[in-house]
């Protein structure tokens, strides 16, 4: 088989990188070593950035997230006895949006299906060659176990932080950076309304905690643990009432209101950086490239914004011929990637606990900071609610 642009990974990058490219008439064919069911059924992000919403918006993907997503003003910052309202569209004149994962997948699936670009799931032992050359392929057994060759002209790796594709950049020319937190979050999904109107993300003695949504009827929160911490520790009535502690049930009359948790799971944190992000003709996106911790909610973001890069760049190679923007990639998506990687490690280093009481009087000073002066809180509206995506 032969197509222009083999994408491994059908999470949020392979999936609009291929829409993308389908956009410009373009081909490309997606492996992805799931079943289809199971990467729609992936609980993850939540936030959608104002630069995100533009693009899925302009390339035909805006009319559920305009009709079920929730448009967000701002976020509440929070320790005890303190709640602060940061209101972004005041602060940068930008929103948020709060649209599911799972949501944008589903559309991202459905449009790439209805313009007939093909896709293997459930393809197993995803093989990079010859990536260093003019005629780099993939080789993988089929879901029916047949073994299949696709030949392309480039390789876009969008498979994740465990996927196969940012190993196949020789360890001679790649370099690491990262940082793994002594912390983790617990995050479970609730068939409750939300007892907020904006997320919540909340300081307290016995770790962070934060209140999300997917809709009027669904809560997302989360609290920190510890990475080692056994899931099976966490009771349901032991979730919500660390979460009420932490949120700050009973004070000026908030309530959090409990409701019946339907997802639980625990999720390291890290902060993690391969590059560079081209190597021959793979092209690295998404988490394939860069991890950050949630607290920032710009994991899938970053996702986006990469994609849009390398869909320009490969636009530009194919039509033109001019591979400067393809040259430039690596550089260009890099940019933003370690201001989102500085942005995420702020806030998560500014909102959880660990252990250190000289550490904590620099978090409390800093939350006062940006809760109080509208220089501080600007800089965290603006990165926030997003940078533009060439930033
Ligand atoms: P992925 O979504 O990981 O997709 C990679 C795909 O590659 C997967 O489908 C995987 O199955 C596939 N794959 C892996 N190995 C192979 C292989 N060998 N062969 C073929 N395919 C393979 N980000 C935000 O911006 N905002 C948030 O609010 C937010 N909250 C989060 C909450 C949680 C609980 C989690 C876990 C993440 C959150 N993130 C958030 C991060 C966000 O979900 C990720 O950054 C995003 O999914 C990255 O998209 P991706 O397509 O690069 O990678
Ligand atoms: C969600 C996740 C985040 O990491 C975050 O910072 C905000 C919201 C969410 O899943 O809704």
């Amino acid at each position: 088989m032969r197509t222009r642009v083999a994408i491994i990974g059908a999470g949020p990058a392979g999936l609009l990188l291929s829409h993308l490219l389908d956009q410009e008439g373009i081909e490309s064919v997606i492996l992805e070593n799931r079943s289809e069911e199971y990467v729609l059924g992936r609980i993850r992000a939540g936030v959608l950035e104002s630069s995100s919403v533009e693009l899925l918006g302009e390339v035909g993907l805006g009319d559920r997230i305009e009709a079920e997503g929730q448009p967000h003003r701002g976020i509440y910052l929070q320790w005890p006895q303190e709640r602060h309202h940061l209101d972004f569209v005041d602060l940068v004149g930008r929103s948020v949006w709060i649209y599911g994962q799972t949501e944008l997948t589903k559309d991202l699936m459905a449009a790439r299906k209805s313009a007939g670009q093909q896709a293997f799931y459930e393809a197993a032992a995803v093989t990079l060659h010859d990536i260093e050359t003019e005629h780099p392929y993939v080789t993988f057994i089929d879901a029916g176990g047949t073994p299949q060759r696709i030949d392309a002209d480039v390789i876009a790796g969008c498979d994740g932080f465990h996927g196969p594709s940012r190993q196949a950049i020789p360890a001679a020319v790649q370099r690491i950076w990262e940082r793994v937190y002594p912390y983790a979050w617990l995050g479970v999904l609730a068939d409750v309304p939300p007892s907020t109107d904006e997320l919540i993300y909340a300081w307290h003695p016995d770790g962070f905690a934060l209140h999300s949504m997917r809709s009027e009827t669904v809560s997302r929160l989360y609290l920190q643990v510890t990475p080692d911490d056994d899931i099976a520790n966490w009771s349901d009535d032991r979730i919500w009432d660390a979460l009420a502690a932490r949120l700050g049930h009973g004070q000026d009359g908030w309530k959090l209101t409990p409701g019946p948790i339907t997802d639980k799971s625990v999720l390291p944190m890290r902060s993690y950086v391969q590059t560079p992000m081209r190597h021959g003709n793979l092209f690295l996106a998404g988490d394939a490239a860069h991890i950050v911790p949630p607290t920032g909610a710009k994991g899938l973001n970053l996702a986006i914004a990469d994609v849009s890069l390398l869909s320009t760049a490969l636009v530009s190679l194919f039509r033109s011929r001019d591979s400067a923007l393809a040259d430039s990639y690596s550089d260009d998506a890099l940019r933003r990637v370690w201001r989102c990687t500085h942005f995420s490690w702020w806030m998560t280093t500014m909102l959880h606990q660990g252990g250190d009481d000289f550490d904590a009087q620099l978090q409390l000073s800093q939350l006062r900071w940006v809760t109080s002066s509208e220089a501080g809180a600007t800089g965290l509206a603006e990165n926030y609610a997003g940078l533009p995506i060439g930033f």
